[in-house]
């Protein structure tokens, strides 16, 4: 599976990883040498959106300077929505959860309206954790929304995205991600007839590149793919709906013209996308199946030192040469918690029961591999390098516990015999043959 070169990329997207872009949608709208002129040109009002405190180090800083037709202060009260995100989580159960796709929408339903809360390890308002949702839409949003609970990454399964961002246009297909910043307002198209997905609500801090240790500097995600959209605006004097997430909770205002009015802006606190068939991935040369580590491709650091808060972590299409080993995952009890879905094909790890769209939950501890169908191929396959195709599976890994919502353990979509998956995993034990 070859990257695909999109038409006109170069001139809609600006390359790299967390620089300090600037971009202008009309020529001369950018002031120069100073953030905020007295006078802006065009008639623009200056505005800062920052992501990070002020005071952080400069390497974590994240912010960004509009130039705008208004500035967002002109909005009136938001009113409660009645239609919430159903995010209260569920009680606590230790077991292994999976569940089946989400069915495309029959009513008409947008991006927002097609938003669930699966699981979650924090309360929105706190510095850290995550929540995770899955998408089905069939309408494109008309209104515009901005989370203050994290920055969104945005995982695509069926159906590319239009994302008009404050600073652009972000198109993503399934195979593409998209990282929307905190507090950064857009507005979701459908550019097929339906969509699906998962979404990543980050709390803690932004996503970035990890660090490549012994790897050294070239390897995984590598900076160049990363896409930033340029500057693109709305001069639209006409009725908007703003929704906002505010600790959790959905909260609407009326405008009477288009948030998404920036003509010009400089700065690293920015949405991008990043095609998943760009990850460099490295794998074993010689024997056993490496830490799943090596698949990252974006990580939010927690306060404990090479302790993630999330990783965002991709099993691509990959060669298999290890010799004399067990190829699949081995099974395993992790400190860390496992969230999983699967964009595309079929995992190498379970033979039936994860679909597209499906997702997984394995939190501390609890025991879990190949199911028993895949542990059988394994231990009998002929060792030969064999190469993974046609596949996408993802995993949102947490320091935290991730707890299910109530609405997603009491889902029809929920998987009642999971745990049979391992169930047929016969005693082969016999102490007279080595
Ligand atoms: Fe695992």
């Amino acid at each position: 599976m070859q990257p695909q070169q999109q038409m006109g990329e170069t001139s809609r997207y600006l390359s790299g990883f967390g620089n300090e872009f600037s971009s202008e949608a009309l020529p001369g709208a950018l002031p120069v040498g100073q953030n905020s002129p007295q006078k802006v040109p065009f008639g623009l009002y200056t505005e800062l959106l920052s992501g990070t405190a002020f005071t952080v180090a400069r390497s974590e800083a994240r912010r960004t300077w509009l130039y705008r037709i208004r500035p967002s202060a002109n909005h009136g009260q938001y009113q409660h929505l009645e239609r919430q995100l159903n995010a209260k989580l569920g009680p606590v159960t230790p077991n292994r959860l999976r569940w089946n796709p989400q069915p495309v929408p029959e009513a008409a339903t947008d991006f927002l309206d097609g938003l669930t809360c699966v699981v979650a390890n924090a309360e929105p308002g706190q510095p850290a954790g995550a929540s995770i949702y899955r998408y089905a839409a069939n309408q494109s949003m008309e209104r515009v929304f901005f989370n203050a609970d994290g920055e969104l990454l945005i995982v695509p399964q069926l159906g590319a995205l239009k994302l008009v961002t404050e600073l652009g246009v972000l198109e993503v297909a399934p195979l593409e991600i998209a990282v929307i910043p905190r507090g950064m307002r857009f507005r979701v198209e459908l550019l097929d007839s339906a969509a699906r997905g998962y979404v990543c609500e980050n709390h803690g801090c932004a996503l970035r590149l990890p660090d490549l240790g012994p790897i050294g500097s070239n390897g995984l995600a590598n900076p160049r793919d990363f896409l930033t959209p340029v500057a693109h605006f709305e001069e639209r004097d006409e009725p908007v709906q703003l929704v906002q997430k505010f600790l959790g909770e959905l909260w609407s205002t009326e405008l009477d013209h288009s948030p998404l009015d920036v003509v010009a802006w400089h700065g690293n606190n920015v949405p991008y996308k990043y095609d998943l068939r760009r990850f460099n991935t490295i794998g074993t040369v010689s024997f056993d199946h490496p830490d799943p580590s090596i698949f990252t491709v974006l990580t939010s650091p927690s306060a404990i030192h090479g302790m993630a808060n999330i990783d965002f972590v991709i099993f691509p299409p990959r060669w298999m040469v290890a010799e004399n080993t067990f190829r699949p995952p081995w099974f395993h009890r992790n400190l860390m918690n496992e969230f999983m879905g699967l964009i595309d094909g079929a995992y190498d790890a379970k033979a039936d029961g994860f679909s597209p769209g499906g997702a997984s939950l394995h939190n501390c501890m609890s025991a879990h591999g190949p199911d028993h169908v895949s542990t059988e191929q394994a231990i009998n396959a002929e060792l030969k390098p064999h190469k993974i195709e046609n596949t996408m599976a993802f995993m949102f890994e947490t320091g935290q516990v991730l707890r299910p919502t109530r609405q997603a353990l009491e889902s029809p979509l929920l998987q009642a015999d999971y745990d049979s998956c391992w169930a047929g995993l016969a005693n082969t034990f016999d102490k007279n043959q080595k």
